[in-house]
């Protein structure tokens, strides 16, 4: 994770640098500095905290410069203070870095035999105090080169010196890199969304590549420090997402936006003319596939596990789901009828991004589900369905996760139809019931202040559990990973069928259980499970999409969300999980866009 900018200008930077850190405080936010180059010094601001704290210290102090780094951080090696910040600076070299240095320990020991004192606890001040050494014999790149060779582990850096007062030069293993393009003035990147205020020009760095860039100039350099061309991106014109117009904060206005999220994702897959989903472009035989293997992180991962069972119930198509972090250590079996995808909000996900890179070397088809199109998982897979949900900037997943599923279901739908796996008649009827999705959202959204109410009774929980059946516990998954993201509240996701196997233990008097129950086959089985909590003390709060009271009085709250069909019951139940988690973090006074020690791209392992 962290966030790095870059700039060489003819101009002072320092503002620039802040405002695109603003942009990269989703990679992480713990704290944040700035270094640039004037009167032959590197002149160095860092602070725990926002961005905001620092432009506090810039507005007192201003730092000139028309050449600088910048840099927001997620703490790895040491502890979120002033002194592990970023840049970590020599008297002639600054460095900030995206990644770990896995050898940093060992190389530290070979810096403080030769004299080096190390100041912070970070693994980064190893490049830094190498660079330093090398550049007493070698120019600033040659330096940065010998330098690389040294280092074991994922980076993405930036480095400015004294000495060399016009110049970054920016370095990737692994984690990702950006150059923008602009007259007068180059940039340097974590990603485009961070350089999208000031160009929409921009080249993407591949694995073991270095740059190296001037206000007028960028020159790239393979692995072997050959010079080489870089592609140049004209990235889209994403809509204004740094407004939250009227909404207290994004996530909030990402929740509300998912009835036009789908909307606008419908309408790119789905052709209305000739009713039939517009998927056409497989770069493999759609009836050779035996396997489909669905992977990611987090949300995502959820995602992957409700299209497991829309995978499982309308195609032939056997299907695995895996967390990257288990896939890519895994020992696996590869077969050339598998498919792989990966689904990734960010698509820099470090993990996601990994396991792709396994099924590559590997030689197996890919396909990513992503909502960034100009990532390393999409540049790097065959095939890349985007999600077209528009940029999120709230960490926890909203409107993304629904994007994802929305994709999977149609991908699924296609393939189902393509393989003769489903009727004419069934197909047809999918896609006008999905047409009806938009709506469904919106009329979903309007149980807000039911939600609020039940927000109430979870100030004074110690803990809660949400439970679900089928296709419906992935949803529990999802929904109490939302409310321990947000509320740092206790929650656990389980499928209702197994409370009896151990989690009931944990049910005690008012422990607050949310059972997630469309009218589906599963249905009794659920209200059976409840009863067995409320007989244990538990407070129910029940969602489904029955209209018929139930007959149980000692149900808490019952929150009825519209029904569609049962295979779409997943995106709408979600809803009501998000606004409540939504509702109990506001109540507990915490930060909804930026929840404790978590980042929205996380691009570490
Ligand atoms: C982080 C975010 C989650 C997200 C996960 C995977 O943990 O906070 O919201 O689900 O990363 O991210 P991706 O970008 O790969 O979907």
């Amino acid at each position: 994770m962290c966030g790095i900018i870059g700039i060489a200008s003819n101009k002072p930077v320092s503002i620039n640098i802040i405002n695109s850190l603003k942009k990269l405080e989703y990679r992480g936010y713990d704290s944040a500095g700035i270094a640039t180059l004037a009167n032959n010094l590197i002149n160095e601001k860092k602070c725990s905290g926002r961005v905001k704290e620092l432009e506090k210290i810039l507005f007192k102090t201003p730092s000139d410069g028309i050449v600088g780094i910048g840099h927001v951080r997620w703490a790895t090696h040491g502890i979120p203070n002033t002194i592990n910040a970023h840049p970590h600076s020599s008297d002639d070299v600054s460095v900030v870095h995206n990644g770990i240095i896995e050898n940093s320990d060992e190389l530290k020991e070979q810096l403080e035999s030769k004299g080096f004192r190390f100041k912070s606890e970070t693994d980064t001040e190893v490049i830094t105090l190498l660079v330093t050494e090398y550049l007493k014999q070698f120019e600033p790149l040659e330096s940065v080169f010998k330098t690389l060779k040294k280092l074991k582990g994922s980076f993405a850096l930036g480095i400015i010196f004294k000495n060399y007062s016009d110049i970054i030069i920016g370095a990737r293993r692994g984690s990702p890199l950006a150059v923008g393009y602009s007259n007068q003035e180059n940039y340097l990147g974590s990603d485009s969304y961070a350089l999208k205020s000031m160009t929409n020009k921009i080249s993407y760095l591949d694995d073991g590549e270095l740059c190296i860039l001037s206000k007028n100039n960028v020159d790239f350099f393979d692995l072997n420090l050959k010079k080489i061309n870089k592609k140049i991106h004209t990235v889209s014109d994403e809509e204004n997402t740094s407004n939250k117009g009227d909404y207290k904060n994004f996530m909030y206005k990402e929740i509300f936006e998912q009835s036009s999220t789908a909307k606008k994702c419908i309408n790119e897959y789905i052709d209305s003319l000739k009713k039939d989903i517009n998927i056409y472009n497989f770069p493999f035989d759609p009836n050779k596939i035996n396997k489909i293997i669905l992977i990611g992180c987090g949300t995502a991962f959820h995602s992957c596990l409700v299209a497991k069972y829309w995978f499982e119930e309308l195609t032939s198509i056997d299907v695995e789901i895996d967390i990257a972090s288990e896939f890519r250590y895994r020992t696996l079996k590869f077969n050339s009828k598998n498919l792989y995808i990966f689904v990734s909000q960010s698509g820099e996900t470090a993990d996601t991004a990994a396991a792709l890179e396994i099924c590559r070397e590997n030689k197996m088809k890919t396909c990513s589900v992503v909502n960034v199109v100009e990532s390393t998982i999409a540049r790097n897979s065959d095939w890349v369905l985007p999600i077209h949900a528009g940029p999120e900037i709230g960490v926890a997943s909203t409107k993304a996760f629904l994007g994802q599923l929305l994709v999977l279901y149609i991908l699924c739908l296609k393939l189902s139809s393509i393989r003769k796996d489903i009727l004419k008649k069934d197909y047809d009827k999918n896609i006008e019931t999905l047409k009806k999705l938009p709506e469904a959202i919106k009329k979903t959204l309007k149980s807000e202040s039911d939600i609020q109410l039940m927000a109430q009774e979870f100030l004074k929980a110690r803990g809660s559990m949400f439970l679900g059946r089928g296709i419906s516990f992935p949803i529990a998954l999802e929904g109490a990973l939302k409310l321990k993201e947000l509320s740092y509240l206790h929650a656990e996701g389980y499928p209702a069928g197994e409370m009896k196997h151990g989690p009931l233990a944990l049910i005690e008097e008012g422990l607050p259980v949310i059972v997630i129950a469309p009218k589906d086959k599963y249905f009794e089985k659920t209200l059976s499970n409840t009863q067995e909590v409320i007989a244990r003390g538990g407070k129910i709060f029940f969602i489904t999409d029955i209209k018929k009271r139930l007959m149980s009085t000692n149900i808490r709250f019952r929150l009825r969300v519209p029904f569609l069909d049962n295979l779409l019951s997943p995106i709408l139940f979600t809803i009501p999980l998000q606004l409540l988690a939504y509702h109990v973090a506001l109540l507990k006074n915490c930060d909804i866009d930026k929840p404790r020690n978590l980042a929205k791209s996380v691009t570490v392992e």
